[in-house]
């Protein structure tokens, strides 16, 4: 059993695999922080194609991602719009913004710079240990990323790595756009997930894989019911 008092729970994983949704259940349930890190790669990307910055400028997105100053907070009375959190960039709201198909399009070239990891990796180290050292007002923090568990937290009480297959994870996506009356094609869906896969765990930089001591959930065949049942098994083992 972690220490629940403080604590930091990290969960990584591959595109879609379901981390933000199971991520902020169990947050909920446990009363803590729920941030996910993906946010931050996708605010500055979004901000690098509204200034026009060249996607193949890593310089220019490292020096980027040093000066733009990223809040992230819980939703306020007035943002009730299905949002997880509320994401603003020197000032402004870009929640929505951040999940246009330009940035999902855009994303994994932003996240593989040495530099803008750098800064965002750090960012991240400080407000997990903030949460998960019992000094803020909630007593621990559910951290979902790429790299949480093998570089950002390495010493999270609690490291899990959530997967699903390529194919349940389009379908998953695909009726996620449908439900909000987005236009949708499972096929380009796939061909998508397959492609960030790929860029994620083959980049040189931080890439996507599960560290060494975390429990692996494949949750193709379960429910979000079941799959943050049980990972509640695993935080009070
Ligand atoms: O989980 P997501 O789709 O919102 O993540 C967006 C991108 O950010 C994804 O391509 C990988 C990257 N990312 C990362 O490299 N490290 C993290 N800790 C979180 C996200």
């Amino acid at each position: 059993m972690i220490s629940l008092n403080p604590a930091i729970v990290a969960i990584d994983g591959p595109a879609a695999s379901g981390k933000s949704t199971i991520g902020y259940q169990l947050a909920q349930t446990l009363g803590f922080l729920f941030f996910d890190t993906g946010v931050m790669y996708r605010a500055v990307t979004w901000v690098a194609l509204d200034r026009r910055i060249d996607m193949a400028d890593g310089d220019a997105l490292g020096r980027l991602a040093q000066a733009i100053r990223l809040d992230i907070r819980p939703p306020g009375q007035t943002d009730q719009d299905g949002r997880q959190c509320t994401v603003l960039a020197d000032g402004e709201d870009i929640t929505w913004k951040i999940r246009l198909g330009e940035v999902d399009r855009n994303v994994s070239l932003v996240s593989a710079v040495g530099e803008v990891r750098r800064a965002l990796s750090l960012q991240q180290r400080r407000i997990g240990l903030h949460y998960g050292s019992g000094e803020a007002e909630l007593t621990g923090i559910v951290m979902v990323g790429r790299d949480i568990g093998t570089v950002v937290l390495p010493a999270a009480g609690l490291k899990i790595y959530l997967d699903a297959s390529p194919e349940e994870r389009a379908r998953r996506r695909f009726t996620e756009l449908q439900q909000r009356g987005k236009d949708a094609d499972l096929e380009q869906i796939y061909r998508d997930i397959i492609r960030r896969d790929r860029q994620d765990s083959e980049r040189a930089l931080s890439p996507l894989r599960a560290a060494a001591d975390a429990t692996v959930v494949d949750t193709t065949s379960l429910t979000p019911e079941q799959v943050v049942e049980t990972l509640l098994d695993l935080v009070y083992d």
